[in-house]
């Protein structure tokens, strides 16, 4: 069956989507409004896009939860501020995460409702999480306007954290235990998640090798 995406209603649109394109790391997206209030709320339409710059994206819809109010928070902070950070979410911050994807109305710290501690971050107006085992401060780099309240954010990573637990030096180069961080992901469903510590390994051929040249 094929599905012309303009024939469709937006919710059977989204589905094909996000039911098929899965799993999706999760950006707890953290930021401050123009009053210094925390703001955190998870995005899976993210992902990294490049090294040098060190770019991510996020793709932020508009609101349809709250009465009245038409951008999502953390959209209008970093429209207001351009500056934001990301955590990653392991298997222990998975509840709170989930807590602050409720739809509190603007102005409600998320943070201190999940119970998580807010720490300082280097050089960005936004708050990290104690506790999450990396976290990327960012500077928006591009905002892309994709319709009414809804844009995708691209961001440069202008300091990484990682939990020390986590880091580790192999034959003098950086080693970061990633299956250790138990990250989860969103997959195909509302409230559904994949754990990630189960990857499959396959090395990358060369041309030469595959060929037999
Ligand atoms: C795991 C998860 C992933 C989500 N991903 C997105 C997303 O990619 N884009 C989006 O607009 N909303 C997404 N949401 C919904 C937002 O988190 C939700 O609308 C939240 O209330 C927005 O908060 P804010 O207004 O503080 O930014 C997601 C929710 C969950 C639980």
């Amino acid at each position: 069956m094929q599905f012309a995406m303009n024939e469709l209603d937006p919710a059977t649109r989204y589905k094909l989507l996000v039911n098929t394109i899965t799993p999706r790391p999760i950006a707890w997206v953290l930021t401050r409004d123009g009053q210094g209030r925390n703001n955190a709320a998870p995005y899976s339409f993210f992902n990294a896009m490049g090294g040098t710059p060190p770019l991510v994206a996020i793709g932020m819809a508009a609101d349809a939860q709250r009465d009245g109010v038409a951008e999502k928070d953390s959209l209008a902070n970093i429209r207001a501020s351009g500056q934001f950070a990301v955590a990653l979410v392991g298997e222990a911050q998975a509840e709170a995460m989930n807590v602050t994807a409720c739809d509190a109305p603007p102005g409600i710290d998320e943070l201190a409702l999940a119970g998580l501690e807010a720490r300082p971050s280097a050089q960005v107006d936004a708050p990290l999480i104690a506790g999450a085992p990396v976290q990327f401060e960012c500077k928006l780099w591009k905002l892309v306007e994709t319709g009414p309240h809804s844009a995708i954010v691209i961001g440069e990573v202008v300091v990484a954290h990682v939990d020390d637990a986590f880091l580790g030096e192999e034959e003098g180069r950086l080693r970061i235990d990633n299956p250790a961080m138990k990250l989860v992901g969103r997959t195909y469903a509302a409230g559904e998640y994949v754990k990630t510590d189960s990857p499959l390994h396959m090395d990358r051929l060369s041309w030469k090798e595959f060929s037999g040249d």
